[in-house]
């Protein structure tokens, strides 16, 4: 095999084959027939190879919070790859990797104080679930093995992450998936929520579910309950009112730990450092990603309660405690990154700044309430959420021509799912860009046949 020296790969040129690349969660014939090329970034806008342009709305994929080329962040990974560019961390270790597990345990709430390192959201949900199991084990209650996730859940793509899942598609290709899990029902109701603002009314009462999948199976069985305090890729569904705080209190009456996937929540984009924090629930592990490099370097992780920790911190001292780690877990240009992404977060006070933009940003987003197609709009934090009528027999096919449109005709990156358009942008988004943003999305909306 030969490595081709003679292809172009120059960042501002168009590729001439689009065809080797397999694309992740894209349909690659349509995407390949009229692709959205991106080669640079700055601030909260992306750049075409053609150097248009492009509002980035949605921080990425839910990453870029401190927006994108942040200089700090640039830096620490430049002189990091030059100093050092990799150490294992088993059984060996550099020193910001502890650096970095200490400021995470003193941004999340309460006694969530030690920290778990993976390399997405996906490894860090696994690495949570198993966490979970392994918790109950080395207690003697190897029977607590049960796995409750949730509806319309998004847990990332590993056989855990899809298994506790509640996404179709993303489940019924693959087989028979983990045994022994069950799932809460979602908690979206359009007849009863819709156009609401940050969290509904209605639907705390969902939470008593879980009373029944324990009367079910009996908590003996039952290792964890894992959701996400606002499912994001499902289409943005804000907590019911009061529907956390109770999964908790079921959840301890029963001794079942309960774990938050903060991997979109997380850093700000609900206005505060966690969900967990927003909603004064404090759950037993926090699983992160994305935001915590604001995107630029892959890292995930789980952040666990103290109890939970020293429950493992048994036995001889020379045998490793839990037989679970990545190659690159706390790599040590992630952990750079990290470090670098949080001091940007705390001194330009991100946090606080989605917090203080939310009413504006809500206002802005239900402006396009009677657009046409427009059938409900929810939004939190920094997040807005359209659901569009879907086209008789072509479901998700209106959104998509709004994305694709968006990005040709608009110069804005928006996220669809389904026939949802989602909206996440960099916390530092002035207030011009959101009025921008939304002006656009609503002529554009006005032209969708
Ligand atoms: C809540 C949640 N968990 C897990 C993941 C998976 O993260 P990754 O794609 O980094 O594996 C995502 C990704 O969007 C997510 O939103």
């Amino acid at each position: 095999m030969s490595v081709a020296h003679d292809i172009d790969t120059s960042a501002e040129l168009s590729p001439n084959d689009l065809e080797a690349f397999w694309m992740p969660f894209t349909p690659n014939r349509a995407f390949k027939k009229n692709p959205r090329l991106i080669s640079r970034a700055k601030d909260v806008h992306y750049y075409t190879p053609d150097g248009r342009a492009v509002l980035d709305a949605t921080a990425g994929l839910w990453c870029c919070n401190a927006g994108h080329g942040r200089a700090p962040i640039v830096e620490a990974i430049q002189k990091q790859a030059a100093e050092l560019d990799y150490a294992p961390a088993f059984q060996f270790a550099h020193p910001k990797a502890f650096a970095l597990a200490n400021r995470l345990g003193m941004m999340a709430p309460a006694d969530l104080d030690h920290v778990f390192f993976a390399n997405s959201g996906s490894e860090a949900v696994d690495s949570a679930l198993k966490i979970a199991l392994a918790y109950w084990n080395v207690q003697g209650k190897g029977s607590k093995t049960r796995l409750i996730g949730r509806e319309r859940g998004y847990h990332g793509v590993g056989f855990g992450g899809i298994s506790v899942g509640g996404i179709v598609n993303n489940r019924k290709f693959f087989g028979g998936l983990l045994t022994g899990v069950d799932h809460l029902p979602h908690t979206y109701n359009r007849a009863e929520q819709a156009f609401t603002r940050g969290e509904p009314e209605w639907g705390a009462h969902l939470a008593d579910n879980l009373e029944s999948i324990v009367a079910l199976h009996d908590a003996s069985t039952i290792a964890a309950v894992v959701v996400e305090p606002m499912a994001g890729s499902t289409g943005v569904l804000p907590p019911p009112k009061g529907y956390l705080r109770k999964l908790r209190e079921i959840c301890d009456k029963h001794g079942i730990l309960l774990i938050f996937d903060e991997v979109i929540t997380a850093f700000g984009r609900l206005g505060f450092g966690t969900a967990a924090e927003r909603y004064g629930v404090v759950p037993d592990m926090i699983t992160f990603a994305k935001g915590v490099t604001s995107g630029t370097v892959p890292m995930g992780g789980v952040i666990v309660r103290k109890p939970v920790y020293d429950a493992f911190m048994n036995g001889p001292e020379h045998v490793i405690e839990l037989f679970h780690g990545y190659t690159y877990s706390a790599h040590p240009i992630a952990v750079a990154a990290g470090l670098a992404t949080l001091d940007v977060y705390l001194d330009e006070g991100l946090f606080d700044r989605a917090r203080e933009l939310e009413g504006e940003w809500a206002d802005a987003a239900m402006s396009l309430k009677g657009k046409p197609n427009v059938v409900d709009i929810r939004t939190i934090g920094l997040v807005a959420a359209i659901d569009l009528e879907s086209r008789p027999g072509a479901v998700g096919a209106r959104a998509y021509e709004a994305m694709d449109r968006a990005f040709h005709e608009y110069d804005m990156m928006i996220r669809v799912t389904g026939d949802t358009i989602a909206l996440s942008p960099p916390l530092t988004i002035s207030r011009d860009q959101i009025g921008g943003l939304f002006d656009g999305l609503g002529k554009l909306l006005g032209e969708l046949s």
